[in-house]
């Protein structure tokens, strides 16, 4: 291990889960930076693999202990070979099952929950010694203290995500993040502003805000007034270089007057908003402990549409949750239909341990699946009435890299849907005004309104 202490070390970060994920997988790799880690894209090429596991259903738990077993083989060889390679587990799957992953896999050297990142050089350290070490504590301030540090030169790119919110206080009764993340934690307005400049700084154009219930943030003013979402999102739309602003996951309790007048008070809010409801039936809802009605849910929707009217809407839903019969089924494709999503997630109630849902008397597989597969046909509808709704529109497309096919390049439309158009590459990096000209089920087909020099229109691009 000695020559290995003297050479740059490499670590490899495999991510699940939600965008939260994603975030604190970079702010990991920043810390290790620091400690003379440099990440690399394969695990056979690191001394450090760390999976950032996600608990949210059984399937995504179970997946770490694959992966697990997939590295297993590649330890014992780099072994064989007189090179130490850690194993990591970090994220929601270390936090709910910290000393359990210590038992069922041997080969993990460490164990961090999301809550304990500032540690991670340290644990890292000691595991390298030969320790194998589980640290799964709360102390969200530290993390966000420690882990606020300027933001590594990276591959360059123009849409970040920024978490401004960690954990929930709301405890659904099918949920594992108040468990596995903690209770609601802001960073203070100054913190999120600093971290924005800095992106900004770096060319970042589109900044994407993230909680687990990110419009729960609270902040105050220097002098003592309480802030909320609405509030930090008209300060940092003052930032210059900060064209767009998005903010994800909502609470449909959270949604404020301020917040919903940010999306029809400032152009840099885009127009794009996901808001789960899980359920359309209002007797799976009280059983849910979502604390929203399904008249709530969609009064709150037509304020939203008053205020942003082009609004593109996205949701999550839950079939099969206990107690769910057809009846309240039905009520969850109506819902569908009255608000008319732009996409949504659908899932298959996974019972989760510790959890109150996971001991109530559970709905027959089969029936959760064809309801699953009804849901998922009526938002796929759902979603192609919106795309094919946009055709015709002329759109602000944040060019942010090349296309599926050679000459093409891709971006995000407000609505958050890709557009792909055949353009310049000299575009990547812009906002740029684009027609839309057809859709598939998941992208637009766009093209820009004028050719480059500016004279003939372009009439067509093909998918
Ligand atoms: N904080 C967000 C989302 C949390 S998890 C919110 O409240 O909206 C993302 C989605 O996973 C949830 O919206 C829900 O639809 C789904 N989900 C959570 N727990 C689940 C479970 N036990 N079984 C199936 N789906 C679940
Ligand atoms: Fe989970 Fe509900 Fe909190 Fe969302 S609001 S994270 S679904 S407990
Ligand atoms: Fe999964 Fe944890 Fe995110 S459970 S969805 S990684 S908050």
């Amino acid at each position: 291990m000695t020559g290995m202490d003297r050479k740059q070390k490499r670590v490899f970060v495999k991510t699940y889960g939600c965008q939260m994920n994603v975030y604190d997988s970079e702010r990991m790799m920043d810390a290790l930076g620091s400690s003379g880690y440099s990440a690399v894209a394969s695990p056979e090429a690191a001394e450090l693999i760390l999976l950032n596991t996600c608990h949210i259903r059984e399937k995504a738990a179970e997946k770490v202990y694959s992966e697990i077993g997939r590295l297993r083989r590649l330890k014992h060889d780099a072994a064989a070979s007189g090179r130490q390679v850690l194993i990591g587990v970090t994220g929601c799957v270390a936090q709910a099952e910290g000393q359990e992953i210590m038992r069922r896999a041997p080969e993990v050297d460490l164990v961090v929950g999301p809550q304990s990142y500032q540690r991670l050089p340290d644990v890292v350290a000691r595991a390298a010694g030969g320790a194998r070490v589980v640290e799964t504590e709360f102390a969200v301030r530290d993390k966000f203290a420690a882990l606020d540090r300027p933001i590594a030169a990276r591959e360059k790119r123009y849409s970040a995500f920024l978490t401004v919110q960690e954990g929930c206080d709301k405890f659904c009764s099918f949920c594992v993040v108040p468990y596995t993340r903690g209770a609601e934690v802001s960073r203070s307005a100054a913190a999120i502003i600093a971290e924005a400049r800095r992106l900004a700084g770096d060319g970042v154009r589109e900044v994407t805000l993230l909680g687990q219930n990110v419009n729960a943030w609270r902040g105050e003013t220097p002098s003592g007034r309480g802030l909320g979402l609405g509030d930090l999102l008209f300060s940092l739309a003052e930032i210059p270089g900060i064209d767009r602003l998005r903010y994800t996951t909502s609470h449909p309790r959270d949604m404020d007057d301020v917040l919903i007048a940010a999306h029809r008070d400032i152009d840099a809010v885009m127009p794009y908003l996901h808001l789960p409801v899980q359920s359309g039936s209002d007797r799976v809802l009280a059983a849910m402990n979502r604390r929203h009605s399904r008249a709530d849910y969609l009064a709150l929707i037509d304020r939203i549409r008053e205020a942003r009217p082009d609004i593109a809407l996205a949701g999550d839903f839950i079939v099969g949750f206990p107690g769910e019969e057809e009846a309240d089924f039905a009520d969850t494709l109506s819902i569908v239909d009255a608000v008319g999503y732009a996409s949504a997630f659908s899932f298959k109630y996974s019972p989760r341990p510790g959890t109150p849902a996971a001991d109530r008397p559970q709905v027959d597989g089969a029936d959760a699946a064809d309801r699953l597969s009804r849901l998922q046909e009526r938002l796929g509808k759902a979603q192609a009435d919106f795309n094919s709704s946009r055709i015709g529109m002329t759109a602000d497309v944040l060019f942010e890299r090349w296309g599926r096919h050679p000459g093409q390049i891709v971006g995000r439309s407000p609505w958050l849907s890709p557009v792909q158009v055949f353009a310049p590459e000299s575009l990547i990096g812009s906002i740029s005004s684009v027609v839309i000209t057809g859709c598939g089920s998941n992208s637009l087909f766009g093209c820009l309104p004028v050719d480059l020099d500016g004279d003939a229109p372009v009439l067509e691009a093909t998918a």
